[in-house]
């Protein structure tokens, strides 16, 4: 069985964060939310992964290298326009060949692993797997309508009035006979390939479809509060670890993992929280579910639930709070006697400030 990692897409639910970078690298917990696909995928025994990229994702490459970091070999696939899910598995088929393949959204985040699930479709087989999750109001998801034996019967998009509360997660299975599904649909009204409409062939063919139901936690870390959720429910788990310094007039409480070569000065962290290396943390608080990247500044400030990208810099701010702070970004008090907000803000920006 090989793997097919999507980490393409445009990403316009997490911009400004991704004109500069992939979404996928956003880290949680510091640690890109990508690794984690790829390291499920690793423990699932898959060695043979392929990454849809979009162009120019050298920060990707650079990152994942050659997968020997997580024990897999790593082939990269460009898609040069996000042209839909079943587009980027038709760009991949030479690397898929005529095997079965596990396909994986990069941008999403599955507690426990696909191991049981890849090891259920080695057993039985059937020409397509999914997982389901069940969610309150399924209509933000793709919905999945199942026979008494389990069969998948139909799968919608987005309905106003869901048949079921069954919503289509980022992991499929698959057997080769996607492809044939593939070459029978077209685009969307979005004008992209849905990977929906070709499962929903495979049913309307009366092809085996399956579902697996996962009971644990998961997420599409497409938006700004999900990747801020996956980041609480990370850190949640976490154990402290102090490898960095922290003079004598700091506080730490709960589990706090600071990194080699951060430190922290007059500052009180409450963990769950996680402070990167290089970083500097002065007369400031950090207040539990924030993640701190490598060589930021922060300085009297106080920040809380929130995730800082590398290099980022807060001054003098004394509450932030469910923030997704990019790399190398400023956010600093003004003077005394400027009393007013001053911004020099990216495209697509989103700043909320407390009144
Ligand atoms: P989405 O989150 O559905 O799409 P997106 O990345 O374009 O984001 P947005 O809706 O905010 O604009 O994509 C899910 C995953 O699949 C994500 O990791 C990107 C990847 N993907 C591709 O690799 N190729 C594609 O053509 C599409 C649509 C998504």
């Amino acid at each position: 069985m090989k793997a097919l990692v999507l980490a393409a897409g445009s990403g316009t639910r997490l911009r400004p964060v991704t004109h500069t970078g992939a979404k996928q690298l956003v880290p949680v917990a510091n640690k890109p939310v990508l690794f984690y696909a790829l390291e499920a995928i690793a423990e699932a025994g898959i060695t043979d992964v392929a990454l849809v990229v979009a162009p120019g994702s050298d920060d990707i490459k650079e990152a994942v290298g050659d997968g020997s970091a997580f024990g897999i070999d790593v082939t990269y696939i460009c898609q040069d326009v996000p042209l839909g899910l079943a587009h980027a598995v038709l760009i991949s088929r030479e690397f898929l060949g005529d095997e079965d393949f596990l396909m994986y959204l990069g941008d999403n985040f599955v507690a426990g692993g696909v191991a049981g699930f890849a090891e259920e479709f080695r057993r039985s087989r059937p020409s397509a797997r999914i997982l389901l999750t069940r969610v309150p109001d399924a209509s933000a998801f793709g919905v999945a309508e199942l026979d008494a034996e389990g069969r998948v019967r139909s799968l919608e998009e987005k309905p106003e009035v869901p048949r079921s509360d069954l919503a289509v997660m980022g992991v499929y299975l698959f057997s080769p006979s996607i492809h044939e599904a593939i070459r029978e649909i077209k685009p969307s009204a979005r004008g992209e390939l849905e990977i929906t409409h070709a499962i929903q062939w495979l049913i309307e063919e009366d092809r085996d479809v399956r579902a697996a139901l996962h009971t644990g936690y998961w997420r599409d870390t497409g938006n700004v509060a999900d990747m801020l959720e996956v980041n609480r429910h990370v850190l949640d788990r976490a154990v402290g670890a102090i490898e960095g310094e922290v003079d004598s007039e700091s506080r730490l409480t709960g589990a706090v993992r600071i990194a080699p070569g951060a430190r922290v000065i007059r500052s009180h962290i409450e963990g769950p929280a996680v402070i990167g290396s290089g970083t500097v943390v002065t007369d400031s608080r950090i207040a539990p579910h924030t993640s701190i990247g490598e060589d930021c500044t922060i300085t009297a400030s106080g920040i809380g639930g929130s995730i800082l990208l590398r290099g980022a810099t807060v001054h003098g701010v004394p509450a932030v709070t469910a923030s997704l702070i990019g790399r190398h970004t400023t956010v600093t008090s003004a003077p005394a006697e400027v009393p007013a907000h001053q911004l020099v803000l990216g495209d697509h920006t989103r700043v909320t400030l407390a009144r």
